[in-house]
């Protein structure tokens, strides 16, 4: 790797980089760590096209950490409805008291792995951007540069971390690891990269192989099971019966309509409203709603007028918006 790759980089981002509401230009004042984290924990798993507007919501709603340490459970967890993975809402509840309980955010790497919901890349992208910390921060997209980069076809991420180590330049902790995230998300794309933008191009092995799709070698996804379940859709006087999912395991704390365990059986067949298939991490779900008459359980009757505003996560709002457009699928028929 020449010596002068990284400053490559760093010079391709100061002329590129992407304007995202957490981030400071290069260079400039140091980020304020609240926002830094909050994006980190709502990029895992979360693009950029996603989180942007959700972001500016919710920092329009609790703008530092002490506000939303002082919020809600429900209220946070209902802000964060439709991004997924909602261990990471009631992990962000308890990190920002935990923050606040302790004065402020720790600045290094290891002192930050330590809260929860912080893993060893959210911890090393905070110390880096936000402290400027010498910290290596290795996600997918800064996995599969510096794979095409070496021509490693079988990374494990000690090695990668070791490679990134290596190039890491001296005080721009921060601005080089935004620069590798960006030239992955931008150009050295998993799919249709665009070789002929990279600033690295001339010290790519994956360019010279001439086969770039080799790097990193990608293992074949296995089919996920199935699991199916069944919803209750109890209605009166244009409410639905909602109710609070335990707070623990899958969508833990959110709002929810009544309905059984999810098993990997077929339920006995009823006479659904509608169905919906919905796609989890490990297993994919298919629910059928079904009426029911009477309240179940403890819960409130959420007017459909303001379905909107319920918090439900993605699974149930889309099993919502199939009854009711199925019934007017029906009255039209
Ligand atoms: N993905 C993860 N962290 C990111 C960041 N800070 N900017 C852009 N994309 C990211």
């Amino acid at each position: 790797m020449p010596a002068n790759a990284a400053d490559r980089l760093l010079q391709h981002y100061v002329d590129n980089f992407r304007r995202l509401p957490w981030r400071v230009p290069p260079g400039g004042a140091a980020p304020d760590p609240y926002r830094v984290w909050l994006s980190e924990v709502m990029l895992q798993q979360t693009t950029v096209a996603a989180v942007t507007p959700r972001f500016e919501r919710f920092v329009t709603r609790w703008p530092c950490v002490e506000a939303l340490a002082a919020a809600a459970d429900e209220d946070v967890l209902g802000e964060w409805a439709g991004l997924g993975y909602y261990a990471r809402a009631r992990n962000l509840i308890a990190c920002a008291r935990t923050v606040v309980a302790s004065g402020g955010f720790p600045r290094t790497e290891a002192e930050l792995r330590k809260l929860p919901g912080i893993g060893d890349y959210t911890a090393a992208a905070i110390a880096a951007i936000a402290f400027g910390q010498r910290a290596v921060a290795v996600d997918a997209n800064v996995e599969r540069v510096t794979a095409r980069l070496h021509g490693v076809e079988n990374t494990s991420r000690p090695i990668i971390r070791s490679l990134v180590d290596a190039m890491l330049p001296a005080g721009r902790a921060g601005d080089f690891a935004q620069a590798m995230m960006d030239l992955g998300a931008t150009i050295c794309r998993p799919r249709q990269w665009l070789c002929h933008a990279c600033p690295l191009q001339d010290c790519c092995a994956a360019f010279a192989s001439g086969e770039p799709e080799r790097f990193p070698e990608r293992l074949a996804r296995r089919p996920k099971p199935r699991r199916f379940g069944v919803a209750y859709w109890i209605e009166d006087r244009g409410s639905v019966w909602l109710v609070r999912r335990p707070a623990s395991g899958l969508l833990g704390g959110m709002a929810a309509l009544p309905g059984s365990d999810w098993t990997a059986e077929m339920p006995p067949a009823s006479q659904p409203l509608a169905s919906v298939r919905h796609v989890f991490t490990h297993f994919e779900l298919r629910l059928e709603i079904v009426a029911a008459s009477e309240a179940i359980g403890i819960g409130w009757w959420q007017p459909l007028a303001t379905i909107g505003a319920a918090g439900l996560p993605t699974l149930y709002r889309r099993a919502a918006d199939a009854v009711l457009a199925s019934r007017k699928a029906l009255a039209a028929a």
